[in-house]
């Protein structure tokens, strides 16, 4: 009898012992869901929720969390568990996972391991000759999602072998930000060093996707794009096109438009067409993406708040660039429906713009008056 809750108690110290060993990245983002009491609040109602506050609040508990590797941080870290496993034995509960697919057989320990890298993108089988192009930039070091916008999925498969080894998420007449909020949860892409979240319509002739990652990692880039070459494509503004100084740039300093270089989109800004995150900034981004705006207009002029140093830890890739063919395949999908039409996705497109910048407005509002009250109330 006295036997038992001895070796219980020395089992736990076992599992800590090993969980803490094996899995040190997986035990600290516990705190992602669980402590955090604004984890539950709806995303309409989210004006409280305001990313950098979040980020910079919460970035370090996450920053170094690869770095815990050892016995005992594995047992401290295992005891805060996540909303929802307060029930369950620290040891079995598990609040990260990844897009990586396994086999059905064999031992799990000696399936593939997930890969370092993830690359997502919102497509149409329209599309698939440009897409496939893409994807054969990205090395066997990245998982490979598809969100399917047109309700094409298998057909994939016949054509192109890599297909049979990408996840595909199907949703009808959908943007990517609304698959991306849906499912890139920081949770679920937390093994992942590099988050890509691109367009479907980009020319990859000049870019190769590992060679990216490194310039990134040299440079340490939270947030960054490849470059355009406006000589070919679309370009929206000045900042990300492309230079022949050098391997990559983090400003439009001097620019035409640029009087003050501390101004978005002059620094500490990348398009939303083909951003990259580092997980840290993704865990941030993710937040900022309210539920209900789907086309993310508005999230490029903010995504400067999910680092610490916007204007040294965004970059523009020069060394690896790509052209934006500017497909209108978004807008087009109004086409056809009763109540749509590629005018009013468009006006849509603008609304969501002006919601989502009168809710940071209020969000940043009501966080100064909070500290301005919560200071004030200090003895
Ligand atoms: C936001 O919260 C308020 C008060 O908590 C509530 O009355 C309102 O319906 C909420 N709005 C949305 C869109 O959820
Ligand atoms: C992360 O760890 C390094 C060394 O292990 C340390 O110098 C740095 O301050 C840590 N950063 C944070 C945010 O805790
Ligand atoms: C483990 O971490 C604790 C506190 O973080 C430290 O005191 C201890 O020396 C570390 N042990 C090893 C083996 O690194
Ligand atoms: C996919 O792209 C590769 C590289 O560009 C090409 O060799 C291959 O033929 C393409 N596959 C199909 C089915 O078009
Ligand atoms: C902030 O405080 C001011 C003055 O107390 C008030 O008028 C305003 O409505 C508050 N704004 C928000 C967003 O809470």
């Amino acid at each position: 009898m006295r036997l038992v809750p001895v070796l219980s108690a020395l089992a736990m110290v076992l599992l800590g012992f090993v969980l803490g060993f094996t899995f040190p990245a997986s035990m600290m983002p516990n705190l992602q869901c669980g402590v955090l009491p604004w984890s539950g609040s709806s995303a309409a109602n989210s004006s409280s929720s305001d990313g950098s506050f979040l980020g910079r609040l919460w970035a370090p508990l996450f920053r170094n969390s690869s770095s815990t590797s050892n016995a005992t941080s594995g047992i401290v870290n295992a005891a805060r568990r996540p909303e929802g496993a307060g029930r369950l034995p620290p040891g079995i509960v598990v609040s990260e996972s990844d897009l990586h697919l396994r086999r059905l057989w064999g031992s799990p320990t000696k399936d593939a391991p997930v890969r370092k890298y993830l690359l997502t993108m919102a497509v149409g089988y329209k599309e698939r000759a440009n897409v496939n192009a893409t994807v054969q930039k990205f090395s066997d070091k990245f998982d490979v999602v598809l969100f399917h916008y047109d309700g094409h999925t298998t057909e994939w498969d016949d054509e192109f072998q890599w297909s049979k080894e990408a996840v595909h998420v199907s949703a009808r007449k959908q943007t990517k930000w609304w698959f991306a909020k849906r499912f890139l949860h920081p949770s679920i892409v937390a093994p992942y060093d590099y988050v890509f979240l691109w367009d479907e319509d980009l020319g990859v002739e000049n870019f190769n996707a590992e060679a990216y990652i490194d310039i990134v990692k040299k440079h340490g880039l939270e947030i960054s794009q490849p470059a355009l070459d406006a000589t070919k494509g679309h370009k929206a503004y000045d900042v990300s096109v492309k230079r022949n100084s050098g391997e990559m740039h983090k400003t439009d300093a001097g620019g035409e438009k640029c009087p003050d270089v501390h101004q978005r989109p002059c620094s500490g800004f990348v398009e939303v067409m083909a951003p990259v995150f580092s997980r840290d900034a993704w865990r941030c981004v993710w937040h900022m993406i309210q539920n209900d705006l789907v086309h993310g207009w508005g999230l490029d002029f903010n995504f400067w708040r999910c680092v610490d140093d916007p204007e040294e830890q965004f970059g523009i890739v020069d060394a690896q660039y790509v052209v934006h063919h500017g497909v209108p395949t978004l807008r087009d999908q109004g086409n056809g429906e009763k109540q749509g039409s590629r005018a009013k996705v468009k006006d849509r497109q603008y609304a969501e713009m002006h919601a989502f910048d009168s809710r940071m407005n209020n969000a940043d509002k009501e966080l100064d008056n909070s500290t301005a009250r919560s200071s004030s109330s200090q003895p």
